[in-house]
């Protein structure tokens, strides 16, 4: 068995617990070390998931030479610091969605892991469970013929958070775009690529975040509509159209094991066994990333986190939602 990769955990809060509840599961790699803000918080974290190494301040993590690859876990606004600070000390990186808060800090993260030549991915997990790989394998083999409609939404009620909560407070890099509509924006970015045009208006919140934005992209011969909001629950599907048939991603569609797909003659649904929350794909492919020396993935690369994050930049440029780093 080959040496196991050792993963280090930057930022412990909500995501940091379901993702290191993924990663003990995944065989071959680690949890090395952790580090928070709060040392007490570090060594809380620390003993749940049988980590030895903890740290009450982030360098340390950094300097940490039997590290190989950290996991940030920080609020949006810090992304850019915290991987660009982690590359120039040699680590690999597998950041949290949005791999940053605009266009400019992600050339800056790329130009970075590029010229420290160490690997760098964003955290888009559902690009790598074995449901939605089975969706771009339907596509592929024109299963639906040629795309003409797609449709995602993301949203849950969040009105109740405070005023400074991630969710809504600008500086903290807030509002349902950079949270969860960055998801729908990838659904369709992934399966069509780049729209000829986009439309977006947005319902803005008193702190100046997008509260519920909707989206429209038009293609050469397809469009796909998106929204993604904080102002109420709903029960997520995402439904991709070709001309040939239908594929159907059950509620809720960014992280669902069940899909279904129509034809004109037929119609079956299939669901998968995921391993764990489903975080473990995205761990399995960084580590095999890690194993053949490759400083990206090629199936979520960072041409593509570009791409993405300039689609949310125009989406915010036409809702007029304007953060202090912009
Ligand atoms: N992929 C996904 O499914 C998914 C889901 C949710 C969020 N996210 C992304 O993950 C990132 C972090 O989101 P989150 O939901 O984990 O946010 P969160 O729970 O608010 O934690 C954010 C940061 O706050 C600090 N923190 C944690 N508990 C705290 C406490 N009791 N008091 C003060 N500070 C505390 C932690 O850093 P320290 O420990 O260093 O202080 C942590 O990194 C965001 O970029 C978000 O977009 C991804």
């Amino acid at each position: 068995m080959p040496a196991l990769i050792k993963w280090g955990i930057l930022g412990l809060g909500k995501i940091a617990h379901k993702f290191a509840s993924d990663l003990i599961l995944v065989e071959d790699c680690e949890l090395t070390a952790v580090a928070s803000s709060n040392e007490d918080r570090a060594k809380v974290f620390a003993k749940e998931f049988g980590v030895n190494t903890f740290y009450g301040d982030y360098e340390s993590l950094y300097a940490d030479n039997s590290v190989k690859i950290i996991y940030i876990a920080s609020l949006n606004q810090n992304h850019h610091g915290h991987v660009i600070e982690a590359i120039k000390n040699g680590k690999s990186i597998l950041c949290e969605k949005p791999l940053a808060i605009n266009q400019r800090q992600v050339k800056e993260m790329i130009d970075c892991a590029k010229k420290h030549k160490v690997f760098l991915m964003e955290g888009l997990w559902t690009r790598f469970n074995p449901a939605f790989e089975q969706v771009l394998q339907w596509i592929d083999r024109g299963e639906i013929g040629k795309l003409r409609y797609v449709n995602a939404t993301f949203s849950f009620y969040g009105l109740d958070k405070e005023f400074d909560s991630r969710l809504f407070n600008l500086k903290k890099g807030g509002g349902s775009l950079l949270d969860i509509g960055i998801y729908p924006l990838f659904l369709a970015s992934i399966v069509m690529g780049k729209p000829n045009s986009i439309k977006a208006s947005a319902v803005v919140s008193e702190t100046g975040v997008d509260e519920q934005i909707g989206i429209l992209l038009t293609y050469d011969k397809s469009q796909a509509i998106l929204y993604s909001s904080f102002s109420h629950h709903e029960n997520m599907r995402a439904t991709i159209c070709g001309e040939a048939g239908e594929i159907y991603l059950d509620s809720r569609w960014h992280e669902s094991p069940n899909l279904k797909l129509v034809k004109k003659e037929e119609s079956f649904e299939k669901t998968f066994d995921f391993l764990g929350k489903g975080y473990t794909y995205e761990i399995l492919e960084v580590n095999q990333c890690l194993r053949n020396n490759e400083t990206e993935s090629s199936k979520w690369s960072l041409q593509q986190s570009l791409n993405l994050v300039k689609l949310m930049d125009e989406v915010r440029k036409q809702t007029g939602i304007l953060y202090p780093m912009d």
